[in-house]
């Protein structure tokens, strides 16, 4: 892992191989380490640029409240930071997908296509935002302890839970070792992210929409509704996964992630 300041902020940065550049920007509340099944495989063919986003991981924690689009412009510093001149293909999960949305719209010049994995378009409802709001206050004063028990139960195949529990193991590890205040923060962001649906049928660039078949957070039919909105989009789901797809199901995401870029050039 690199360091790189950016904004005032130190990320850790994963930043391997060479070729086409792959920018990989995980979801709430985890970190780069979501993406080890993708990393080290696609490094081999491509440059794998995965960050931590500000408050979580390894890299700096900034209280208060970060917006979605800040985690999109502090993309763009780190490509220019790392001196990635080229536009790149942006997979982002969940977060990261709402993190692609502000980057699609902010920072087009950078991009080449997109990928977005188990996301939404649409904003949190009223009571939606609310809960947010509660949980970011909860997790101030008590800790990510109950968010750890808690939130891996939404994110997998039951399937997963039976035949691969290090995966769930890693993300409840991921989710305890968050800052409180690194969480808090985005949580914060996203109760009050932007409805991006009317922006969709002005995305130009090729666009790859993945989701898990068991996605309860992202459900498959809204995902298809968000592909059909994305004038260059294709629509994949990926069976036996939910919510954490590409960590699921990593040989099939990642064969469909090849194919797609190589569609590309
Ligand atoms: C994620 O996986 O990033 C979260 O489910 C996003 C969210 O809380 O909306």
């Amino acid at each position: 892992m690199k360091n790189v300041t950016v904004n005032g902020v130190r990320h850790s940065v994963y930043d391997q191989g060479s070729g086409p550049t792959i920018l990989f920007v995980h979801g709430f509340p985890l970190s780069h380490a979501m993406w080890e099944g993708q990393l080290s495989a696609l490094a081999k063919r491509y440059r794998v640029v995965a960050p931590d986003l500000r408050g979580f991981g390894a890299s700096d924690v900034v209280p208060g409240k970060t917006t979605m689009r800040q985690l999109a412009d502090d993309c763009a510093a780190l490509l220019d930071a790392l001196k990635i001149a080229e536009p790149v293909v942006l997979c982002g999960l969940s977060m990261g997908g709402y993190v692609a949305w502000q980057f699609a719209k902010h920072h087009a010049a950078k991009l080449k296509a997109l990928v977005l994995c188990d996301t939404k378009a649409a904003p949190d409802s009223a009571e939606a935002a609310e809960t947010r709001l509660k949980m970011a206050e909860h997790v101030l004063n008590h800790g990510t302890g109950a968010v750890a028990e808690a939130m891996p139960a939404k994110l997998f195949a039951k399937a997963t839970f039976e035949r691969q529990p290090e995966i769930v193991a890693g993300i409840r590890h991921t989710i305890e070792a968050t800052s409180r205040e690194g969480l808090a923060a985005a949580q914060r962001g996203m109760a009050e992210r932007e409805d991006v649906r009317g922006f969709l049928p002005h995305i130009a660039v090729p666009t790859l929409v993945v989701v898990g078949r068991e996605d309860s957070i992202s459900p498959v039919d809204e995902m298809r509704s968000v592909a059909e909105a994305i004038p260059k989009a294709k629509f994949h789901v990926i069976e036996t996964a939910g919510h954490m797809a590409p960590q699921e199901q990593p040989a099939e995401f990642n064969q469909l992630l090849n194919e797609f870029i190589s569609g590309l050039q």
